[in-house]
């Protein structure tokens, strides 16, 4: 699959002139040209439903993208993010909701993927319990096809407050039920990395390995305290110095800057920030055998740049397998299952990254080797669920 062009509806983007000197003409083509490219890109990666909400009296602007629903409610967390464009925003729900139906496929749960972000006029725009009741009532609209959660930008707090207006949202510590995934999260990334390390004939150990986490927020955070409890060296980099200090005060981690993190020599490199980190060129400078971190799209564009990684020798564990910890825990609370059910899901991402791996040494990329998986699971889910329906 191709990646879609980025869509700049924005006046200020891909060198467009501002608002205010186009004529009305030229801003409807402009109008125009966005919606048919949401269109197309819902068609290209095969969404079902994407909404635009803007609430008047807290001024929330959201957008909730539905993948696919074909194996149950659709399951994602909401980012809260200052971006450039809205064609930004867009483009990245539509890529990160893709990837939950793909992460809840693999990981063999009977949910869909979806998610939604929040645009932030300004990054430092702080929450409130206004705005995060009002996106709880937008979540409600879909009457739980659509499950939130906690992304980038929002906490447990926020998560309780969607839940005053709705019971479609996990994660939560009082009002919802779920509490933090991250730990779930990095104990997935934790078992992914060791089946990388088996795939590789190495020790399935991480004493005295170097392990480069980009991000000690939730889940890096969680990640840097199994790994240094296993013996590993952990060298971390976070934009956010309290964040970073916390870890060092805590681990003892070595820190680089967030411009070289992705350079250092290591074992094992873990991006836990953002996404779209690694493309082919950067791959080219990466100092490390394997890639597994916790960070959802961690390659700008899968497709190809799993092939670059791969030619380059270095093994890439596809994060909708190695990150699925933190979907299992709260699909899991989402569908009833006990704890030592959800427990057991969380270590089979050993078993299914392995399978995946080793899949992938007969396909072009890793990457493709763990689509493959999830289409191969979805299609026998819907086969399965077809079958109960004719057989009621
Ligand atoms: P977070 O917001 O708590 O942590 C991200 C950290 O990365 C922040 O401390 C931020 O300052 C830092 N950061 C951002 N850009 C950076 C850069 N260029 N260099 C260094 N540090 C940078 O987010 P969280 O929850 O830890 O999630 C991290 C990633 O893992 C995200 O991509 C998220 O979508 C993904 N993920 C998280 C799950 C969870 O359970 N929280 C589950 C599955 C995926």
């Amino acid at each position: 699959m191709c990646r879609p062009e980025r869509i700049r509806p924005s006046p200020g983007g891909g060198g467009r002139r501002r608002p205010e000197l186009l004529s009305l003409g030229e801003f409807v083509i402009l109008v125009d040209e966005f919606v048919m490219n949401t269109f197309e890109q819902m068609i290209e990666r095969g969404h079902e439903r994407v909404c635009f909400h803007h609430d008047q009296p807290t001024g929330l602007r959201a957008i909730i993208a539905i993948h696919s629903t074909r194996l149950g409610s659709a399951l994602g967390g909401t980012r809260r993010w200052h971006y450039a464009t809205e064609a930004d925003a867009l483009y990245d729900v539509l890529r990160l909701a893709e990837g939950m139906t793909y992460k809840a496929a693999a990981a063999d749960l009977e949910m869909g993927g979806a998610k939604s972000v929040i645009l932030l006029s300004k990054s430092a725009d702080p929450t409130s319990e206004a705005e995060a009741r009002a996106m709880g009532r937008f979540v409600d609209t879909f009457g739980g096809a659509y499950i939130a959660a906690e992304d980038v930008g929002l906490d447990t707090q926020y998560v309780d407050w969607m839940g005053l207006e709705t019971k479609y949202v996990m994660g939560g510590e009082t009002v919802c039920s779920g509490g933090n995934p991250s730990p779930y999260t990095a104990r997935g990334t934790v078992n992914a990395m060791k089946a990388a390390l088996a795939h590789l004939g190495r020790p399935v150990s991480f004493d005295g390995l170097t392990i480069a986490i980009q991000g000690v927020g939730h889940v890096g955070y969680q990640l840097a305290r199994i790994l240094t409890d296993h013996g590993a060296s952990i060298i971390a980099a976070d934009l956010n110095r309290a964040r970073l200090q916390r870890a060092v005060d805590e681990f003892s981690i070595q820190v680089a800057a967030p411009e070289q993190i992705l350079n250092v020599e290591c074992d094992i490199l873990a991006p836990c920030a953002l996404g779209g980190v690694i493309d082919a060129n950067s791959a080219r400078k990466l100092r490390c055998r394997i890639v597994a971190g916790a960070a959802n799209n961690i390659l700008d564009d899968p497709d190809e740049d799993a092939v670059v990684l791969k030619n380059l020798g270095i093994l890439y564990a596809p994060d909708i397998i190695a990150n699925a910890g933190g979907m299992i825990r709260l699909a899991g609370m989402y569908r009833g299952m006990s704890e030592d059910q959800v427990d057991e899901k969380i270590s089979a991402i050993e078993s299914t990254m392995t399978q995946v791996l080793q899949e992938a040494e007969s396909m072009p990329s890793t990457h493709a080797a763990a689509i493959a998986l999830a289409n191969r699971r979805i299609a026998e889910g819907a086969d399965a669920s077809k079958e109960q329906v004719h057989a009621g």
